[in-house]
């Protein structure tokens, strides 16, 4: 029996024993989940076939891509992002699959987030987003977005976190490992320089080697060097002749070489172009090439792909070798055993109390007060009767805008915050003032509200204006929508104008009332030629679930505001750089970004041109002093020593609050042109009345260096330094220097 039992065994044995290259092992590379991830990579790999190879680079589906089934390898599921978990769509299609529960939470648009200032914010939404991510099964959630805000025209502007490459890297990277602490990567996107949508497929940026390493890839390679970000999705467009997809200098050069990123590559889903440059320019994970996979395929039009067969027959006919496909597949193989196949992650959570605290409290901290002539805001507490104008009030703004849309769990409007907040205690009364866009419904996600409003424009001002003479306090909701030409992936807005007639309407409602706040539901910087004639501006952006109840407690003064812009708000178009020389935007072809380094308040400082409200700009209900700048030393050694600057901040005004000290350095003489000041450090603090602190930041050599194009490396001049204090970049408040040797 023994001796039986010992030949079934060596039989046993022999079957499992490697086999040659014709007869993979078919073992399942999970032995042993716990052995370092290296290890199971390259256990993996020295499994898989060659087909097996060439098919966990490209997708099977809209949004995953296959694994190894046969060897036990998962599948790696893929979500939009940014704000929320999109609904399930079609296996092939963008159609939704119309599953009943798919609702999310809407956490705020990224440039509320960026609005706050608050790091903690940061990795809060990360975490929280993860954490829906993961419940919903997901291990790649495809944001956040950290193009920057060149110009306010760009429609996904409002999916971004504004102008400034130090603000928007300080915010990412808690971004980024929030959402990676739950298993799930962040897939930071779009790298780079997709900074207009219009012609975002055709595109062909160029610009300065500086412009390039000071403005657009700070943030993503904060992303990747602190962040340490599992994936980065390349853009649509080219720069300097090759798509971004698989561009060389971008993904082999920098990214993967300068950087040091072993995580993987997707493409924008459609974003591949050509098998050849994939296959050598750095691509690792090709998706969404054919928008419907197998309607327009001969068979599995997946097949097709250009990481698909014709990158096998390429191998077969021995044009190229496995060298760059191994590579490929470890960085697949890397993201899928830090997500799918991660033993250690949570499980995540669903639309919980928690994140729906976490959605107020990033848009009440995110929420800016532009202006407050008089104390206009906040509203007063022996208030009975608040009018609520304009379409925006009650508008769903999470349904719309391209593949950020959401389906969401529930949408707090404006005046459905107000009329909470105020219930039995004031009458919060609606007139719609204006129409703008009433569709309702966005790749068939439905939003059920009816819009539609016969009146003319004539009839819905003198309602509002009749409205508002009897009224103690008139709030009017406007701004942008998510609809093609306002904030909107794929298209452009027209010009720096608020849409359909809410100037007229603003107008007319700041001629009959003292006690006018404007608010915004947007994403982007909008003129305003009334200004001077109304009270109170507010910026709400776009806050998710929960901007009607931040918005409430905001107005009523139960939160102070705190969020500050994290992009400029100019007069008129040419205020800005890159519109400043007549340039042709959108542009289908080439594009040369001759605004260089001066985008936002660098090109507002260069050509000395006033905002109408500052990058870094926003009110509190309470008043902070700066005193007592000091530096640690005068002099300090370029590239050795660390300098450090302490200031204190007292709350003067009688409510808690917090406040954004902004330090910005300045190089005054310089072998370049170097902008006025560039910000190199902030702090949230938060004061009780009369209470002071004292915050502490450290200038490196780092914040003190260019980006030398002829040495190409960064290098910091021996000579003065300007540390600059301020409230906002055109606020400043304090100034000391020190010597560089
Ligand atoms: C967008 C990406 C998005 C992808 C998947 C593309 O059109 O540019 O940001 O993640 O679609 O929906």
């Amino acid at each position: 029996m023994n001796r039986l039992l010992s030949a079934l065994a060596a039989a046993i044995l022999l079957t499992a024993a490697p086999l040659s290259a014709q007869q993979p092992d078919n073992r399942p590379v999970y032995l042993d989940p716990d052995a370092p991830i290296e290890e199971r990579v390259e256990d993996a790999l020295s499994r898989m076939t060659l087909r097996e190879k060439i098919a966990i680079i490209h997708a099977q589906s809209k949004f995953s891509a296959p694994g190894a089934p046969r060897l036990g390898i998962a599948e790696l599921w893929c979500t939009d992002g940014p704000h929320g978990i999109r609904p399930e769509v079609m296996w092939d299609e963008w159609d939704q699959a119309r599953w009943t529960n798919d609702s999310c939470i809407a956490y705020p648009a990224l440039t509320c987030l960026a609005a706050t200032w608050n790091r903690d914010c940061a990795q809060l939404y990360g975490i929280s987003i993860g954490e829906e991510a993961r419940y919903r099964e997901k291990d790649v959630l495809l944001g956040p977005g950290v193009n920057i805000y060149r110009t306010p025209l760009c429609g996904r502007n409002f999916e971004y976190m504004g102008e400034d490459p130090y603000l928007a890297s300080e915010m990412v990277v808690p971004y980024v490992q929030g959402v990676q602490s739950q298993g799930v990567a962040a897939c930071v996107k779009h790298y780079a320089l997709n900074n207009e949508e219009q012609h975002r497929h055709t595109v062909d940026v160029d610009l300065s080697d500086r412009a390039l390493y000071e403005i657009y890839l700070p943030a993503f390679k904060a992303a990747v060097t602190e962040g340490d970000a599992w994936s980065i999705m390349g853009s649509y467009n080219k720069y300097r002749g090759t798509y971004a997809c698989h561009n060389h200098r971008l993904l082999i050069d920098i990214l993967k070489g300068e950087w040091g990123f072993d995580g993987a590559v997707i493409s924008d889903w459609g974003g591949v172009h050509s098998t050849e440059e994939a296959i050598h320019n750095g691509l690792d994970l090709e998706f969404g090439t054919w928008t419907d996979g197998l309607r327009e395929g001969a068979s599995n039009a997946y097949d097709t792909y250009y990481m698909a067969a014709p990158y096998l027959e390429m191998i077969e006919r021995g044009e190229v070798g496995t060298e760059e496909l191994d590579d490929k597949v470890r960085r697949v193989l890397r993201l899928t055993f830090r997500t799918a196949m991660n033993n250690d992650k949570p499980y995540g959570a669903m639309c919980s109390e928690a994140h729906s605290e976490t959605a107020r409290t990033i848009a009440e901290e995110g929420i800016v007060l532009l202006k407050n002539e008089r104390d206009n805001l906040p509203i007063a507490a022996d208030a009975k009767r608040i009018l609520v104008v304009g379409e925006n009030a009650i508008k769903m703004m999470t349904v719309g805008g391209g593949s950020s849309s959401l389906k969401v769990k529930y949408e707090c409007s404006p005046l459905d915050g107000l009329r909470a907040y105020y219930a039995g205690r004031a009458e919060v009364a609606f007139a719609r003032g204006y129409v703008g866009d009433v569709t309702g419904n966005y790749n068939g996600v439905v939003t059920g509200q009816d819009l539609r409003d016969k009146r003319s424009p004539k009839r819905l001002i003198e309602e509002a204006v009749e409205m508002a003479q009897s009224a103690d306090h008139v709030i009017f909701v406007g701004g942008l929508n998510k609809s093609d030409n306002q904030d909107c992936e794929g298209t452009d807005r027209k010009g720096l104008e608020l849409p359909y007639n809410q100037n007229d309407v603003i107008e007319a409602l700041a001629a009959v009332t003292d006690n006018l706040t404007v608010v915004f539901v947007s994403g982007n910087a909008v003129a305003m030629p009334w200004i001077d004639e109304v009270e109170s501006v507010v910026q709400l952006w776009y806050s998710g679930s929960e901007a009607g109840n931040a918005l409430a407690r905001v107005l009523s003064g139960e939160v102070n505001p705190s969020g500050k812009l994290p992009f400029t708000f100019g007069r008129k178009l040419d205020d800005y750089m890159a519109h400043a020389n007549g340039a042709k935007f959108p542009n289908p072809k080439k594009v040369f970004y001759h605004d260089d380094i001066f985008v936002g308040y660098r090109g507002f400082e260069e050509r000395d041109i006033e905002p109408l409200f500052a990058f870094g700009h926003g009110l509190s209900y309470t008043t902070f002093e700066y005193s007592d700048l000091k530096l640690t030393s005068r002099e300090i050694e370029a590239n050795a020593s660390v300098q450090q600057a302490s200031v204190t901040i007292t709350n003067t005004g009688n409510r808690p609050g917090k406040e954004i000290v902004q330090l910005y350095v300045a190089d005054p003489e310089a072998s370049v042109a170097r902008p006025k000041k560039e910000l190199k450090g902030f702090a949230k603090v938060e004061l009780q009345p009369g209470e002071s602190t004292t915050v502490t930041f450290t200038i490196t050599p780092e914040h003190l260096a260019f980006y030398d194009e002829i040495k190409g490396g960064w290098h910091v001049e021996a000579g003065e330094f300007r540390v600059i204090i301020g409230a906002s970049a055109a606020d400043v408040r304090l100034e000391e220097s020190f010597v560089v040797k």
